[in-house]
């Protein structure tokens, strides 16, 4: 057995029992970065190999005794803690594993989506920012200029779909009558679920709507066409045409897709790259039957369609501290390729210096997840672009356009002389979330008190907690 094989079994072991890789390799052979070493080459005894092997087995018997998901008590709070944490609170849940202590850390392995459910579950409920995020987009809505027979938008990763569904209603209320295309990337079954929940509304308001998800890459989601050979072959295109008019009938079709999904929408981890890829590429395409008529020209079909988008949100689309290179060629480039005549991008990524980033300045001295600005990123796209960036325009603004401030919510009396302990856990799980610090770093702190002391004090001196977001515009010249 090759280290890669390996590797797939105990990443599909960790998925199925709901244990973190760290935690598994602790408990299995008493390292917990033995996956990550695995991952830079390391290499491991036939005796190692034989432990991994019996306690997966031995769990396995286990685990069909208590129920997955569920961890262990110490694996939610640490025994030195002082203060108790909330159930589900991002403590010392440590899916987090550093890489071999010779390599350098590779950002994009230490964060991943499914590591950080509950913290951004919790961010998006306790933080104004996707409300002004969505804000923000529908701004973009006055400069397109969508022509027959549909407005045309890509979201490059809806999460839970609140940017999106906000954006939908911004879009119906600027283009009444037109049809709408709205293709959305998400690799989260989870999110998708949370964004399904949302939509059954739009197609009452907007029964023109075609609505498409998908789990695809960056670089092959807008075109809903796979570039691999064998990924392709396994494609899965689902439609679901709606029957009905009310938003309890299209609730209820929406809802049914669920064991499709829970047996389609699957994720695993790359055991070459660690970041989270698809088991099978799934297409789901979304639509009033009534209406199927009118929507004809703009339903894509299985081999592929055209992107020419007239608005594509890539809404916090990259970690803060993956390379520069990694944003501009995995990320933006492919997406603003996918803009039509007159088409616009709009990116939005975190940008600190904000009482967030005091709080964990104060934690961790020195710490700057935010590596790269505005203008770095779109120079790095225009670069990689090469000649076909000519079409397109690169849109900096000044910081007064580009940056814009969101808040955490609290009531007028929360942040006074003593603060609650919801409050203050809601701040420190914003404040980690937005700097992305991985769970490693967090297992440390959060056995003392300091840390919440430090968020307190900062709550306490600006009167409450707010973040800065920074966005950037790329146009496709019209025709
Ligand atoms: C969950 S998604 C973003 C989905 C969606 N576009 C949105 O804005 O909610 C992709 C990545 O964004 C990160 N993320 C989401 N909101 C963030 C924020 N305000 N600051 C920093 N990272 C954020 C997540 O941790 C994740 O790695």
């Amino acid at each position: 057995m090759n280290a890669q094989q390996l590797l797939q079994e105990i990443s599909d072991y960790c998925r199925q029992t709901g244990l973190a890789e760290s935690t598994f390799g602790r408990r299995a052979v008493n390292d917990g970065k033995l996956a990550n070493r695995l991952r830079n080459g390391g290499r491991i005894t036939t005796d190692t190999l034989d432990r991994i092997r019996a306690f997966m087995t031995e769990n396995r018997a286990d685990m069909s005794a208590r129920p997955a998901l569920i961890p262990r008590a110490h694996e939610l709070r640490p025994p030195t803690s002082p203060m108790p944490m909330p159930p589900g609170l991002p403590t010392a849940a440590p899916r987090i594993t550093l890489p071999a202590s010779s390599a350098e850390p590779d950002p994009q392995r230490n964060f991943r989506f499914f590591d950080n459910r509950q913290k951004y579950l919790l961010f998006v409920n306790t933080c104004s920012e996707k409300w002004v995020v969505a804000s923000r987009v529908s701004l973009e809505l006055a400069n397109i200029h969508p022509r027959p027979p549909a407005v045309r938008v890509f979201d490059a990763g809806v999460g839970d779909g609140s940017v999106l569904t906000r954006v939908m209603r911004s879009m119906h209320d600027r283009f009444p009558t037109m049809p709408f295309y709205v293709v959305g990337k998400e690799i989260s079954l989870e999110d998708i679920r949370l964004t399904l929940q949302k939509m059954a509304d739009r197609f009452v308001e907007h029964p023109a709507t075609a609505l498409v998800l998908t789990n695809l890459a960056y670089a092959d989601a807008p075109w809903l066409h796979v570039k691999s050979m064998s990924a392709a072959s396994s494609l899965v295109w689902h439609e679901l045409p709606l029957t009905g008019t009310s938003a309890h009938r299209f609730e209820s079709q929406i809802t049914d897709l669920e064991p499709f999904l829970a047996e389609n929408w699957k994720a695993g981890v790359s055991p070459k790259t660690g970041n989270p890829v698809y088991e099978r590429p799934v297409v789901l395409v979304i639509y009033r039957e009534d209406h199927k008529f009118l929507l004809d020209p703009i339903l894509p079909r299985p081999g592929g369609t055209q992107a020419s988008y007239d608005l594509v949100i890539a809404s916090q689309p990259y970690r803060a501290r993956a390379s520069l290179d990694f944003k501009a060629k995995r990320v933006v480039a492919p997406l603003a390729r996918a803009l039509g005549p007159g088409g616009r991008l709009i990116a939005i990524h975190s940008h600190g210096n904000d009482p967030g980033q005091e709080i964990i300045q104060k934690v961790w001295p020195g710490d700057n997840p935010f590596l790269h600005d505005r203008h770095q990123i779109m120079k790095a796209v225009k670069q990689e672009l090469g000649p076909s960036g000519r079409e397109l325009n690169f849109n900096a603004y000044a910081d007064n356009r580009s940056l814009f401030r969101y808040d955490m919510h609290t009531l007028p009396s929360e942040v006074s002389e003593s603060i609650g302990t919801s409050t203050l856990f809601a701040a420190w799980n914003a404040a980690i979330y937005v700097s992305q610090v991985e769970d490693d770093r967090l297992e440390v702190v959060q056995g003392a008190q300091a840390y919440l002391d430090a968020t307190r004090e900062v709550l306490r001196r600006h009167g409450g907690l707010w973040f800065w977001d920074e966005s950037y515009v790329i146009s496709r010249r019209r025709e």
